[in-house]
């Protein structure tokens, strides 16, 4: 059986200096997202990881810029720079939420995308979930791009696959499209 590489594997960000490619792991939710969401907004991704998401969104023209969030700073070394495209090092928690809610009303962000990290951020339990779309709501986010995590047997994670992560942010956004395991929540009215 063909295995994806990991998400953190250098030779991503190698494949993209050398050739200017994009990890194909990303594909589903960057199709998703182009087709979906209006372009040229201004974005936040959350866990961006060695920022290849962010710079690919910017790079063409899906957003207008990109902040990227990572708790990992060995990631935020990696991370490949681009022309509008910057990142926060910080580990998104009840601790730095004040924070992360200061970096949004700076950044102004209009969509939020969010790759295989809920389930990360929800490891503290669900209600930091809804306190984290709060932020994001309060402060004008109006798409959110998930994509959730392949479904195993017997799931210890709460938001074990994108339904659950869809059901958790269910009072603050509306799904609006769907694709494979990812999806497109609007801001409810
Ligand atoms: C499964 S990886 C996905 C990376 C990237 N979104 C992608 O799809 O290639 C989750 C990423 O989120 C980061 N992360 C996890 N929890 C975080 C938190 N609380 N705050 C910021 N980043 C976090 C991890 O360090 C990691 O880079």
């Amino acid at each position: 059986m063909k295995r994806n590489i990991r998400y953190d594997n250098k030779s991503y960000v190698d494949a993209y200096h050398a050739y200017g490619i994009f990890p194909k792991i990303h594909d589903n939710i960057y199709s998703i997202i182009a087709n979906i969401v209006p372009d040229g907004l201004a974005g936040i991704d959350i866990g961006s990881c060695t920022g290849l998401m962010s710079v690919r969104l910017v790079s063409q023209g899906v957003m207008s810029h990109c902040v990227g969030f990572e708790k990992n700073i060995k990631y935020i070394e990696m991370a490949v720079k681009h022309d509008g495209v910057s990142y926060i090092h910080m580990d998104i928690c009840k601790k730095t939420i004040a924070d992360f809610n200061e970096s949004l009303r700076t950044a102004q962000p209009k969509v939020a995308v969010c790759r295989r990290v809920l389930p990360e951020l929800s490891d503290v339990g669900l209600d930091f979930v809804d306190a984290f779309c709060n932020v994001l709501a309060d402060n004008g986010v109006e798409y959110i791009a998930i994509e959730g995590r392949t479904p195993v047997k017997n799931p210890i994670n709460k938001l074990s696959s994108i339904r659950h992560e869809q059901a958790a942010m269910s009072k603050r956004y509306k799904s609006v499209s769907e694709y494979k395991s990812c999806a497109v929540m609007r801001l409810k009215k």
